[in-house]
């Protein structure tokens, strides 16, 4: 699949506005080096802030950084983050046209969960974040960043896949939960359901809130969705590829449901 950069995608943000929300991550992530704020920085080699386009359409967040992550201060550097690599490439993204970061910023002991204490003194940073890049979508991976930032207690499973459009940080997103990349490291049924997620995730993306209240059916003249119909035999309809490639295939009747 042809890489879609998504910054082309709606011109959203000027060169200006990239540079000033990269000097102000910078600012951000120079004061949260030495943070003390909770006990996890006993334990960390070093916080590991974010990464990715200062001002993605798509935001990332999963849980907090792992062993691999906390000696190299990067986010999803191991398996995980291989997992999220392919799955980003089977939708023709790279880790340069997205940001990833997570509910926290320094390594839990022994890879343990954080604490509703821990997730309280680190997530206002992830807000701070939120209000510099401004994404579009923020797919969350698991469930701490799902129950954070989609404010539900439903589990996963009852989520995963679908939207909810929220304003966090005083920015206008649609949540979208999927699975942590580790639950599908060794379980290939999570596997399919990511790879399914986040074909949804390539639509929501390319048509917005559009992509999830289309019409029941796609009888007459197209799906409705905004008069994008493109009739290349293959009975779908297709988003426009800002990077001139073909039309990325989207079916005609599929909803993704708000929550
Ligand atoms: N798992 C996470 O949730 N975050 C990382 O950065 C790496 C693994």
């Amino acid at each position: 699949m042809p890489s879609a950069n998504l910054e082309s995608m709606d011109d959203h943000a000027t060169s200006s506005e990239v540079a000033e929300a990269k000097q102000a991550l910078r600012v951000l992530e120079d004061s949260l080096r030495d943070c003390s704020r909770c006990g996890l920085c006993k334990g960390r080699s070093q916080m590991v802030f974010g990464a990715g386009h200062p001002r993605a359409q798509l935001l990332f967040v999963g849980e907090g950084p792992g062993f691999h992550e906390d000696r190299q201060g990067v986010p999803f550097v191991g398996q995980a983050g291989k997992l999220l690599n392919e799955l980003l490439e089977g939708i023709g993204l790279t880790r340069s046209d997205v940001y990833i970061g997570n509910v926290v910023k320094c390594r839990p002991p022994e890879n343990r969960d954080p604490t509703p204490d821990e997730i309280a003194a680190c997530s206002p940073f992830l807000m701070e974040q939120i209000a510099i890049i401004r994404p579009r979508v923020v797919c969350t991976l698991g469930r701490f960043a799902t129950k954070l930032l989609a404010d539900t207690n439903l589990s996963m499973t009852a989520v995963r896949g679908k939207a909810k459009a929220r304003e966090l940080a005083g920015v206008d997103t649609i949540v979208f939960p999927v699975f942590h990349p580790a639950a599908a490291l060794y379980t290939p049924a999570n596997r399919r359901v990511l790879v399914e997620d986040f074909a949804k995730l390539r639509r929501l993306l390319d048509r917005g809130l559009e992509a999830l209240n289309p019409p029941v059916s796609g009888e007459g003249a197209g799906d409705g969705s905004g008069g994008e119909k493109s009739d290349d035999g293959s009975g779908d309809v297709g988003s426009p590829n800002p990077s001139g490639g073909p039309r990325l295939p989207v079916p005609r009747t599929e909803q993704l449901p708000l929550w």
